[in-house]
């Protein structure tokens, strides 16, 4: 290359993807961030415990462009935009909506605190976190929001549970309409049981080995973008081939 030219590579013109992902600091969250993690993306890993998430940015720094840490609680509004400023003006070019609680109990005994945290980790926070990001989202951009298979299946003591889930479906189905001609993509994965912590706030015994590994849901979530721009994976449905619980 002669003097005055230059490669297409400079780094004037090269931009780091930036992936955001809820609820990285452990579980599914945390095998997304270190599936997803490569020298060319910018990872904004969000979480609410300081050392947990600490972790998953060691494990995936090695691997990564960069890592940002974003602490907020996602329970509140005013921690919702605190996350939104945090990740500033730039676009982004995936969002990853995976934050989530579970309360397991019979629906005469749900409070309201718990119904009310429910609803806001799991259903407010994805709502407005796509309302603020999906309008800057370039083409070709991906809405990956983690479900469950309790998103279309009603389970007996589940009943907070399936209404935030349900309500998401819902929610994440008509933005995907809303964003197609945009060409960002809305991409939606319903995961059963998975071999998380979330099952240490669930009484009773659970058999860890029928359920998936996060990595199985994290390696789903890799394949459906990476398609090609015009292909959309919309709904992936993941279990252990030995059946539900
Ligand atoms: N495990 C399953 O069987 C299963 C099946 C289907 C779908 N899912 C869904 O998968 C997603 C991840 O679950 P998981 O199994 O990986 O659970 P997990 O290991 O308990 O992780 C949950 C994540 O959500 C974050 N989170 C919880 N409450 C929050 C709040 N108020 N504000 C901000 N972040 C909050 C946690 O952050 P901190 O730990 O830092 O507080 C953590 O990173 C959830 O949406 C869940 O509903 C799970």
């Amino acid at each position: 290359m002669g003097d005055g030219e230059q490669s297409i590579y400079t780094p004037a013109l090269f931009r780091m993807k930036r992936y955001l992902i809820t609820g990285a600091s452990r579980g599914i969250g945390r095998a997304i961030a270190k599936k997803l993690a490569a020298p060319d993306i910018a990872l904004l890993l969000h979480g609410r415990d300081i050392a947990a998430l600490a972790e998953t940015c060691r494990e995936v720094e090695e691997k990564s462009g960069k890592v940002t840490k974003l602490i907020h609680d996602l329970a509140t509004i005013r921690g919702v935009n605190h996350l939104v400023a945090a990740v500033g003006h730039e676009p982004i070019d995936l969002l990853v909506n995976n934050a989530g609680i579970t309360v397991v109990k019979p629906f005469t005994e749900v409070t309201l605190d718990e119904w009310q945290q429910t609803i806001a980790v799991n259903l407010t926070a994805p709502f407005f976190l796509m309302q603020h990001f999906a309008p800057q989202m370039p083409p070709g951009s991906s809405i990956v929001n983690i479900l469950s298979i309790a998103a279309n299946h009603a389970y007996p003591n589940w009943s907070v549970y399936c209404a935030s889930k349900f309500g998401l479906d819902g929610l994440s189905s008509a933005v995907r309409e809303e964003l197609r001609s945009r060409k960002v993509r809305v991409l939606n994965i319903y995961p059963a049981a998975t071999d998380t912590d979330i099952w240490k706030a669930v009484q009773g015994e659970w058999p860890r080995e029928r359920m998936v590994s996060a990595a199985d849901v994290a390696n789903a979530v890799a394949y459906a973008i990476s398609q090609t721009a015009t292909v959309a994976v919309e709904n992936i449905m993941l279990g252990n081939l030995s059946g539900s619980l």
